[in-house]
């Protein structure tokens, strides 16, 4: 460890949380316009960064090395939609090697993974998880905007099978009224094999979705409606601090998961730490600004860590828990360029 970071150790944020998560963003677009995420129209155009804004490679592997010095032992890459990343198998073996980093994960919406899963795993990328709200192929396209078609995203997870990715975590963000019975038929669809669904309470990220909560349906009455038909027993959570509360069903035909940030927030345990495409850090995910990092990543690892140990004891994010409080008219981070 070099001397820079040596000297304030392995930081600790102002409620004693570590740092052990990095999510980044490659790209700050998406060829899917979910309107939970990134609603047609609503989005400002200015969001395209354009490739000269965006870090390269270099840049993202110094910040990973740094970020591993001060304690990150997970990666996971994001978007926008990741594999719209020109070179990302490239990047993906680069990180891979980084000393400390040992689980590294993608969360795509699958749309181009049938062409891709293979050089992603050669790559070296451990883990996949998809995005999938819906299994009737007309509610999908509603929810992608008109533009996803649910064949190539069952493709991707074929192609993602054979490559050799085992355990897929299929993320279904939940909306009332709009997709709880497609969370039923994935449940169906996924029994059996060892793919896990996850069900995601619809968040009120960012401020273009018009989210409200009468849309959220709570992860409990969930949970009920689908132990009733398969009943379900809890599982331990699988590390401290995990983002979804784990069932297997009690006739032990797989798993199952939940994440609950709106009705049972889980900021106690947040060590995540977020990068977007153009270099800033942002130790939120409701965050209202980030922190611009290229200049200290061009100063090298040694002053990178040094500078993000600083940011990380000067974090107090809680969002989630303090979301009853917090005002409506707060400006926040939009999810497709901050990364899921
Ligand atoms: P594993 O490492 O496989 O357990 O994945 P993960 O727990 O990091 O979960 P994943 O990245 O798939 O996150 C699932 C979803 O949970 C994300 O898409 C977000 O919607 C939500 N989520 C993840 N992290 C946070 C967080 O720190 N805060 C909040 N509020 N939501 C989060
Ligand atoms: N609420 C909850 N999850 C969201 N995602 C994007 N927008 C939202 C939202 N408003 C998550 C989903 C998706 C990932 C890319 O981002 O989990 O799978
Ligand atoms: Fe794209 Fe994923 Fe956002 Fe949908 S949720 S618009 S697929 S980044
Ligand atoms: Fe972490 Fe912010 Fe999510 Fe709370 S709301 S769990 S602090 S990212």
């Amino acid at each position: 460890m070099s001397a820079a970071v040596a000297s304030v150790g392995l930081p600790r944020d102002r409620h004693g949380r570590p740092l052990h998560d990095l999510r980044i963003s490659v790209i700050e677009t998406c060829n899917y316009r979910c309107p939970y995420c990134m609603p047609e129209g609503l989005t400002p155009e200015e969001t395209a960064l354009g490739r000269a804004r965006r870090l390269d490679f270099d840049e993202i592997e110094t910040a990973v090395r740094a970020f591993a010095r001060l304690g990150v032992s997970k990666l996971r890459l994001t978007g926008g939609e990741p594999l719209l990343r020109k070179g990302l198998p490239d990047l993906i073996a680069r990180l891979a090697r980084v000393p400390g980093i040992d689980d590294l994960a993608l969360t795509t919406n699958g749309s181009l993974l049938a062409g891709q899963a293979r050089a992603l795993r050669e790559a070296g990328l451990h883990r996949i998880t998809l995005s999938l709200d819906a299994l009737d192929p007309a509610v999908f396209k509603a929810m992608s905007g008109g533009r996803g078609d649910l064949a190539d995203v069952l493709a991707g997870l074929d192609a993602a099978e054979a490559a050799g990715f085992r355990s897929i975590k299929i993320n279904c963000v939940v909306q009332r009224g709009v997709n709880e019975d497609q969370a039923l038929a994935l449940v169906e669809h996924f029994r059996g094999t060892p793919h896990v669904p996850r069900f995601i309470e619809y968040m009120d990220v960012g401020t273009c979705n018009g989210w409200r909560r009468e849309n959220v349906l709570p992860s409990a009455e969930l949970r009920d409606l689908i132990a009733a038909r398969w009943p379900l027993r809890a599982l331990t959570p699988t590390y401290r601090g995990e983002v979804a509360s784990r069932y297997g069903y009690e006739d032990g035909a797989g798993e199952i998961g939940f994440v609950s940030s709106v009705s049972e927030p889980f900021c106690g345990d947040c060590h995540r730490a977020r990068l977007s495409a153009d270099g800033q850090l942002f130790t939120c995910l409701f965050a209202t600004r980030g922190q611009p990092l290229r200049a200290r990543i061009a100063e090298g690892e040694d002053a990178l860590a040094a500078h993000l140990a600083t940011l990380w004891q000067a974090r107090g994010d809680r969002y989630s828990e303090e979301r009853a409080s917090a005002s409506p008219a707060r400006r926040k981070i939009e999810m497709f360029y901050i990364g899921g």
